[in-house]
């Protein structure tokens, strides 16, 4: 029995105090709906003090990024021991808009993804195919590419802490939902290749996560297909009202 996971990703949105409303706001709502994990990936500087705001409730607090080496010379970047000194358990790595924007590939996503993991971090690895590879029929050739890329050399130990987010880069942020057909679909290729990889056992257990406009109307569809764990959520995951739609939809 896979567990759903909820996550919000704030990308670079809510300060500080912003964060703290926010929580506040959302804490009593989704109080004791227990059937799902709830987390919110917040801007380095705002962690702290959602951690604080969260504190004794169900949300669990991650971060966006991480780096890849230890420390030293790597300006403005942050390491996967500082995060977890804070008390930070969950990283979101890989996520299109790094990959698209800061250069990010499969290889540095792998990087990150083993220095979170030896840090004893839980990562939220991001994979999708972009709007010209779907139509151009080649989407389980592609997220079947980053999934292994992205998972070299990590231990089917190790996978316990790797939630994958199928985040199809054309539904980020443009109101367009996979159907849940398509989320179904492309979530069960993510698992074949990973049963490929580790076994059939393992894989059965992995958590996939669909993101791409989730939101409090789509997510009980989304949520009922069988390969579908979860979501990770962009916009919705800003407004308390529709974010605790989705995780009623989970329970
Ligand atoms: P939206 O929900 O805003 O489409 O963003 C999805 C996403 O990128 C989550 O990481």
């Amino acid at each position: 029995m896979r567990r759903y996971v909820i996550a919000g990703n704030w990308k670079m949105n809510f300060t500080p105090s912003e964060a703290t409303a926010f929580i506040n706001e959302i804490k009593p709502l989704v109080e004791g709906k227990n059937n799902c994990d709830i987390i919110f990936c917040a801007p380095f500087v705002t962690i702290g003090a959602a951690m604080e705001a969260a504190k004794g409730s169900n949300i669990k607090i991650g971060a966006q990024n991480v780096h890849f080496e230890e420390k030293g010379a790597f300006t403005g970047e942050i390491s996967a021991k500082m995060l977890k000194e804070i008390g930070v358990e969950y990283v979101i790595i890989g996520h299109s808009e790094r990959r698209q924007y800061f250069g990010e590939t499969d290889y540095t996503v792998n990087l990150r993804t083993k220095a979170a993991l030896a840090a004893g971090l839980k990562v939220l690895l991001c994979l999708g195919e972009v709007k010209e590879e779907r139509l151009a029929g080649i989407t389980n050739e592609v997220v079947g590419m980053q999934t292994k890329l992205d998972l070299a050399g990590i231990s089917a130990e190790e996978l316990k802490n790797i939630i994958i987010a199928y985040e199809p880069v054309w539904a980020i942020g443009t109101g367009l939902t996979a159907t849940p057909e398509q989320a179904d679909e492309t979530c069960g290729v993510i698992r074949d290749v990973v049963a490929d990889l580790y076994g059939r056992e393992v894989a059965e257990e992995l958590i996939i996560q669909y993101g791409g406009s989730m939101n409090d109307k789509n997510a009980a569809e989304l949520l009922s297909k069988t390969n579908v764990d979860g979501g990770l959520i962009g916009g919705a995951s800003l407004v308390a009202e529709k974010f605790n739609a989705i995780v009623d939809a989970a329970q």
